[in-house]
């Protein structure tokens, strides 16, 4: 008579897959809950909505090595306070324009599209847009009238896309929303960006 050595017995592999596949799906399930604390709006990482009521800055965070979006105080876009809600359809609305308009054929969103443009994900907070009083007209002018400027030293114009002056100001709405997201330092250039304008203004 053979005896089978213990680790040879299929009843013990048997019950090693049921419990590394039963284990392997609770820890999924909880990645799951945890990663949407991060990237819900309102969660950890992303703010809600009624972000774009407040100042956004950008600024240099000595202990973690990187530029953080800062909320300050009240600052709200084209002079009017939004409830949460207003403010997700406005930028939801933005958010639609921006995919119904393709601006990722040139543009990058969150890590997301091309590199022919400039980064949007803090566009808004690119000084070039002027003093904090006219930033938000400057973005829906050259939004509808992007063909007008030329900043970048690449020497490309954005073309004139159609936006209406609605789909203008809700995609600033999002441009602002977006640009309070903590994306950990990214886009990792955007300093650049922000000093040659700056340079350029002066
Ligand atoms: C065909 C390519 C193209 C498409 C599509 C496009 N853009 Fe642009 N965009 C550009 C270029 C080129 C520039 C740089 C122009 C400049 O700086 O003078 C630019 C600049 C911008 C800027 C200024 C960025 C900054 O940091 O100052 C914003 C904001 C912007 N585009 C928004 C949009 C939005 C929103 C859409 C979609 C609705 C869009 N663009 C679609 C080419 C494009």
């Amino acid at each position: 008579m053979t005896t089978e050595a213990w680790w040879a017995s299929p009843s013990l592999w048997r019950k090693t897959a049921v419990w590394i596949t039963g284990g392997s799906f609770v820890i999924l399930v909880f990645l799951t809950f945890d990663t949407m604390a991060y990237i819900s709006a309102g969660g950890k990482q992303v703010p809600g909505y009624s972000i774009i009521n407040q100042r956004v800055d950008y600024q240099y965070d000595d202990e973690k090595k990187r530029y953080l979006p800062v909320i300050g105080p009240e600052e709200p876009l084209f002079g009017k306070m939004l409830t949460e809600e207003e403010a997700k359809a406005l930028v939801s609305k933005g958010k639609l324009t921006t995919q119904a308009k393709n601006c990722m054929q040139c543009h990058t969103l969150l890590g997301n599209g091309a590199y022919y443009a400039p980064d949007l994900t803090k566009a808004w907070l690119d000084p070039w847009w002027g003093n904090k009083e006219i930033r938000e007209q400057q973005m829906v002018d050259f939004l509808m009238n992007p063909q007008d400027r030329l900043h970048n030293a690449l020497g490309r114009r954005m073309p004139n896309l159609n936006i209406t002056e609605e789909e203008a100001r809700a995609t600033v709405a999002f441009l602002k929303w977006m640009s309070a997201i903590n994306t950990l330092g990214f886009p990792h250039n955007f300093k650049a960006i922000d000093q040659s304008a700056a340079s350029a203004q002066q």
